[in-house]
């Protein structure tokens, strides 16, 4: 058995494509049901649904063999657990590509912030990579943990910034945010279990190779 880890939403949306061209068709509508485990048209392969921050850990424990997870999940993922041992991520997906960015009320003056060093709060789902890229321009930041919802830190007072996913940025606008840095581009990764890939390794190869092709096709 083949197990693939996935998350409800954008992820799920995109991938069914890349599935599709892997000549694998899931047989349950994720909106529809309460199922976890969804089997899929190849009795050998099936797809459970776990929470976007729980893929890395699924993959990388062996409770899935592969999975698919942003770029950001699998950073912030790194800098909490010290390392991916055990996960070989082969394949950039290009889907649910979106951005990391910082984010300030419209009038801060983020810039004289920086300039001044003055200890800004930054609010963030993104712990690990807030901390890297803030300390990487040697400005000294107080970071607080939120697990949703970030734009309303700076508008309540909780923090002077945020960093979070853009992607149309209409989030930001209809908060009155204005984007100030980019800290990175992100997109979805396939992650695969390093032991299940020797243990298994002509139906991960073919599903992985599947994906390649159908990525190439893509753009
Ligand atoms: C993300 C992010 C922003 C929004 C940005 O949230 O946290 O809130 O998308 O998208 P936009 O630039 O197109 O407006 P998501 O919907 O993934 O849910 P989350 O709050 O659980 O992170």
């Amino acid at each position: 058995m083949i197990t693939l880890a996935l998350s409800k939403g954008r992820i799920f949306d995109e991938t069914l494509p890349l599935l599709r061209a892997a000549g694998i068709e899931v047989l349950d509508d994720p909106d529809k049901t309460r199922k976890l485990i969804l089997a899929t048209n190849q009795p050998e392969v099936r797809v459970v649904l776990v929470r976007a921050t729980d893929v890395p850990t699924y993959v990388q424990y062996g409770g899935a063999d592969l999975g698919i997870t942003g770029k950001d999940t699998l950073l912030e993922h790194t800098a909490e657990w010290g390392g991916n041992a055990g996960l070989v991520q082969p394949l950039d997906l290009q889907i649910a590509k979106c951005r990391i960015s910082v984010a300030v009320r419209e009038g801060f003056d983020y810039a004289a912030a920086m300039r001044q060093g003055s200890r800004m709060t930054v609010a963030t789902k993104y712990v690990g990579i807030a901390r890297e890229f803030f300390a990487s321009k040697g400005v000294h930041v107080d970071l607080i943990k939120l697990y949703g919802s970030m734009e309303l830190a700076p508008l309540t007072g909780l923090a002077d910034a945020i960093v979070d996913l853009v992607s149309t940025g209409n989030t930001l606008k209809a908060n009155h945010l204005v984007e100030v840095e980019h800290i990175m581009d992100i997109s979805s990764r396939l992650v695969v279990n390093q032991a299940a890939l020797k243990l298994k390794t002509a139906p991960i190869r073919q599903i992985i190779d599947a994906f390649a092709a159908a990525v190439a096709t893509q753009h």
